[in-house]
């Protein structure tokens, strides 16, 4: 059932990125002093920043926690096993082939969201603070006496199967299939599920945080509106006990033992803070005339690289949407391009395959490599009777970047993996006529 506005009210404030303000006990949140001497409630006040601190203001992010106790009360950490997790691409040659596969299998064991990731491809590092890392997770476990952030990148993530559940440092955040959510840098986080498992995909950013793309010619609203977007309001837990805290710093997993948890911030102001997003709500815009807009028209968040209009990373959505272009083609035509994609499927069927390509499953198409619509999709579309056709019930997504996207050695070793997929081309034969 979908909730009224006011019990979203309760839950979330809305806007992308605005200046927030949220106490869960009255009269947590300090007015007119970031830093009092004494903080209200015996509480510590904390800044978590985001940002280069001298970051144009435009773009600049921080947060002011008023917390139960400060970050820094927690034990030394130590190494633990990275498990399929991977922060380093240059483990093989990268192939220019066109890549698919197959839905990661679900966990046969007991597996919560941090074991549950596997990380499929990648470009950049967290170092030098350029690129992506994609992780698809899949998970069966409720963390309860673990928590979480990543110092790496921030995290954005799309649920595919059932939902996911965020318990979070500023408040809490739950995603079913379609949505997204981003947990930025260094967040600490637990993860439930109230379906029991889940699963979905991750673009772990190592570069400039997501925003929302300028919007040109098309004016003040469409696309992603900033108003869809939501920001948890703030929720503590005040629990003492042997707990861990594992981070993923330099791009490996560290833990260490906390005497309590860390997700005890009582109120916070500021900017720097998760948030999520319904796909569903994408104002959809394509041509009205003629010919296929390049899927930029589809950017939901863009994480610019240094070179303007160059992403390091393109989040774009397919969602249900009409066709009406006259004397088209109108799925996706033959293209080579600079720009790297990595896709994926909520759920549905995505235009430009027939088969093949599944909710859960993902495909990889790099700089320069060739890809398209399959013999069926080409038949089908050279073929079908123009009248206007709504895509309905579908909603695949692209990760696309300037830089090369390496899959892991575990994405090319995988069984899940489609050696047959350049097959799905072969079958397309000469029409030409002189
Ligand atoms: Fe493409």
């Amino acid at each position: 059932m979908t909730p009224t506005t006011s019990e979203r009210q309760l839950k979330y404030q809305t806007g992308f990125g605005n200046e927030f303000a949220t106490e869960a006990v009255a009269g947590a949140l300090p007015i007119g002093r970031n830093s009092p001497q004494k903080a209200p409630l015996g509480l510590y006040a904390e800044q978590f920043s985001g940002t280069a601190f001298t970051a144009p203001r435009s773009f600049n992010k921080r947060t002011w926690t008023y917390r139960i106790r400060p970050s820094v009360t927690h034990q030394p950490f130590a190494r633990i096993d990275n498990g399929r997790l991977v922060s380093k691409f240059d483990e093989l040659e990268t192939t220019p082939n066109q890549l698919r596969w197959n839905p990661l299998t679900m966990p046969q064991i007991e597996t919560d969201f941090v074991d549950g990731l596997t990380t499929f491809a990648g470009n950049g590092d967290s170092f030098s603070q350029h690129g992506i890392a994609i992780h698809i997770f899949a998970c069966n476990k409720n963390m309860t006496d673990r928590f979480f952030y990543n110092a790496d990148g921030e995290m954005l993530v799309v649920a595919e199967r059932n939902r996911v559940r965020f318990l979070t440092e500023l408040g809490i955040i739950e995603i079913g299939s379609g949505e997204t959510a981003v947990l930025p840098r260094g967040l600490k986080f637990r993860v439930e599920l109230p379906d029991g498992e889940a699963r979905g995909y991750i673009c772990e950013n190592y570069g400039v945080q997501f925003r929302l793309p300028d919007l040109g010619p098309i004016g003040a609203n469409g696309l992603a509106n900033p108003r869809d977007f939501e920001t948890p309001v703030a929720w503590f837990e005040d629990k003492d006990g042997e707990f861990e805290l594992t981070a993923k710093f330099g791009g490996n997993l560290w833990s260490c033992a906390i005497d309590h948890s860390p997700l005890d911030v009582v109120a916070w102001h500021g900017n720097y803070a998760p948030y999520k997003y319904d796909l569903r709500r994408f104002n959809t815009i394509g041509s009205i005339s003629f010919d296929h807009p390049d899927p930029s028209i589809f950017t939901v968040l863009t994480s610019p690289s240094p070179e303007h209009g160059t992403a390091n990373c393109d989040f774009v959505i397919f969602p249900d949407r009409w066709l009406v272009a006259e004397n088209t083609f109108r799925p996706p035509w033959f293209h080579r391009n600079i720009m790297s994609e990595f896709m994926g499927l909520c759920f549905g069927q995505y235009d430009a395959k027939e088969a093949g390509f599944v909710p859960g499953g993902a495909s990889l198409h790099n700089q320069m490599s060739a890809h398209g619509p399959d013999l069926e999709a080409f038949e089908k579309a050279s073929n079908a009777e123009l009248k206007p056709i709504k895509l309905a019930g579908t909603m695949a997504f692209m990760f696309e970047s300037r830089y090369i996207i390496r899959p892991t050695k575990y994405a090319m070793e995988t069984s899940e993996l489609q050696h047959e997929y350049f097959e799905v081309w072969q079958k397309l034969k000469k029409n030409f006529k002189a």
